[in-house]
């Protein structure tokens, strides 16, 4: 995720902003860059790769004189990490300069508006658009609060901006939605910065900006106005917190921080994929001739990306109708798999350089067989190497478990299916906007079983010694219970198995002794019947019964001894609401057994070994 900061005041700006960007590393970057207005015009440098890079191109920012200017990390989103991409960016005369944290969602458009009106473009960025927009407007306004505002009302998606004009020296400008950002009043001056670290060293006075607020300020002064241009009053909060705990954003943890991430990631992933209700994935790359002859697909991946394969299969087949197998990358690269024509492979990966799934996907390549990649990590080995790239918008994930890749993960598959299966005629025009609705609403869905935390906590506090826990469910339950079980096993140290509750009793169920915790879920309407059946085989040995279900399914207390319903959603699409419990009891366990959760042992963040 980008991380912007911003100075203006009475110092040299740029070491300031490039201990801030320093602040915000643990965001995750990929290359990192500042504007600074010298006293005649906006200067900048940019570098790919480390801020060390930058560091050393500009002595510490000594060589960039001036005491008004942005600073950004960035951590790609449209195009590749390089310089040309890398913010600040500019309008064509390099008088306006923008950095940007968000993704302008509808970049695309208004980039063939602005070319049609002649302007040029230096990257492939979404954020060139907004500099070039504001230039538009600045020549005819020649004001810049009226320039925002009016390019504001052009941009969809989310943005945190900050903005300096080399007409207007010593005012910084800024403004967000959905995007995070704070400003703070220094003793001799004004920042900005997407997140609090970045500005600690220098004040703990931090206003929070809203929704659709902008702020102005120079080295004395700061305004704040809102979507109408009318000045408001802001409170201004002080920090408490050290930087450390700043960095999480006051969470204990980077997994609970990306958990609570989820509903905002899960809408980054989806909203710039559906346009006026209807999907659009442009960098599928395949037309609907060729998605029509698929005659398989094998989805490949390891760990948790792999278990969001397990749920696609049944999505795949039951939607799109086409045969679909989930193979883990390790397998899949030695088994010598039938690849012909009329197959596709997607790997699936956050980190992109997962050794095992770069080898299977190097395996289909070699074979001639056209490869999807969905990946987290912009510019990754797998995101290059991939014939086409669905790129999943979490942001960087810190814990080494994931939870918010997970989460997108399973929205590009989603989609993907939806859009197979309108290709191939599987699904009419009243099914997939019903899908559609039904994924536009998970977000919310997830911020409520958020909500609910505390008396998942509680739950958890009670199986801190449990030596064993089983997850039980069949077909996309199945697949949730094998997340579930890895989530708590690979946090919490406690032994775990997911088992398709069906197969219980073929040797596992003699594990089950008086006491043994059995999450099952079930959010399969028409399994209900057969998971109780199966429920109640493991509660006759003696086992306690969590249940996960649907709201409305209260039939199962009378089986389970503790239940946590989901929000109604589209059968399809329980597993995004499921796992979120199941998330927090593996978080909760773990830390009630005073666990690293964020670094577990033996564990590496990205597996870059067979
Ligand atoms: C578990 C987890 C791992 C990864 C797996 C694949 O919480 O994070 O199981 O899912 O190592 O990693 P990526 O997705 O980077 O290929």
């Amino acid at each position: 995720m980008c991380g912007i900061v911003g100075y203006t005041g009475k110092e040299q700006a740029a070491p300031i902003l490039l201990d801030g960007l320093d602040k915000l590393e643990y965001r995750g970057y990929d290359s990192a860059g500042v504007a600074v207005y010298d006293g005649e015009k906006i200067q900048w440098m940019k570098a790919r790769g480390r801020l060390k890079i930058l560091r050393e191109m500009t002595h510490d920012g000594q060589i960039l004189p001036g005491t008004c200017g942005i600073g950004h990390t960035r951590w790609a989103t449209h195009g590749i990490p390089s310089n040309e991409n890398a913010h600040p960016h500019f309008n064509e005369t390099g008088t306006i300069a923008v950095v940007h944290n968000g993704i302008i969602e509808n970049f695309q458009k208004l980039r063939n508006r602005l070319a049609e009106k002649g302007y040029t473009f230096a990257s492939d960025t979404d954020t060139e658009v907004v500099a070039h927009l504001l230039d538009y407007y600045y020549k005819d306004e020649k004001d810049p609060l009226r320039a925002i505002l009016r390019t504001m009302n052009r941009v969809e998606g989310s943005y945190a901006l900050g903005i300096i004009f080399q007409d207007h020296p010593g005012q910084l400008y800024a403004v967000r939605k959905d995007s995070p950002l704070i400003t703070g009043k220094a003793a001799d001056g004004n920042l900005i910065a997407s997140d609090v670290p970045a500005i600690l060293k220098y004040t703990r006075d931090v206003y929070f900006i809203q929704n659709e607020e902008i702020v102005c300020m120079d080295a004395d002064s700061l305004r704040f106005y809102n979507v109408d241009g009318e000045q408001i009053e802001k409170e201004s909060v002080t920090i408490q917190w050290d930087v450390t705990a700043a960095e999480k954003a006051g969470y204990e943890h980077f997994m609970l921080k990306e958990i609570y991430e989820q509903p905002r990631a899960v809408i980054d992933t989806l909203n710039p994929r559906i346009r006026d209700g209807k999907i659009e994935i442009e960098e599928l790359g395949m037309t609907d001739e060729e998605i029509r002859a698929l005659r398989k697909i094998y989805i490949v991946a390891c760990g948790s990306a792999y278990h969001t394969g397990v749920v696609a299969k049944y999505v795949f087949e039951e939607l799109a109708r086409i045969p679909t197998e989930t193979d883990l990358a390790s397998e899949f690269r030695y088994r010598n798999p039938i690849l012909d024509e009329g197959t596709l492979v997607i790997v699936v990966s956050q980190s992109g350089e997962t050794a095992d799934t770069l080898a299977a996907l190097r395996e289909a390549k070699k074979q001639g067989i056209r490869v999807l990649g969905i990946v987290n990590v912009v510019g990754s080995s797998i995101a290059r190497e991939a014939d086409d790239v669905m790129y999943t918008w979490a942001g960087p994930e810190i814990a080494v478990a994931t939870t918010k890749a997970y989460s997108t993960q399973l929205i590009a598959e989603y989609l993907l299916a939806i859009r197979f299966a309108q290709a191939r005629g599987t699904v009419s025009e009243a099914e997939v906007d019903e899908m559609l609705a039904e994924l536009r609403r998970l977000p919310e869905h997830i911020e409520l079983l958020l909500g609910n935390k505390e008396r998942i906590q509680r739950f958890a506090n009670r199986y801190i010694a449990a030596r064993d826990v089983f997850f039980i469910g069949r077909g996309i339950d199945y697949a949730i219970s094998l997340e579930g079980s890895l989530k708590l096993k690979e946090v919490s140290y406690i032994h775990s198995e997911a088992y398709a509750a069906g197969e219980l009793k073929h040797g596992t169920i003699s594990l089950i002794e008086d006491g043994t915790l059995v999450a099952a879920v079930l959010t399969q309407e028409d399994l209900y019947k057969k998971m109780i059946s199966n429920m109640v085989e493991v509660k006759t040995r003696g086992a306690f019964l969590l249940a996960v279900t649907n709201v409305g399914n209260t039939e199962v207390e009378k089986t389970a001894d503790y239940v946590i319903y989901i929000p109604e959603t589209h059968k399809y699409f329980t597993a995004s609401l499921a796992v979120i419990p199941l998330q927090l009891f593996a978080y909760y366990v773990a830390i009630g057994k005073g666990c690293d959760v964020d670094k577990p042992r033996n564990l590496a963040k990205s597996v870059t070994v067979e």
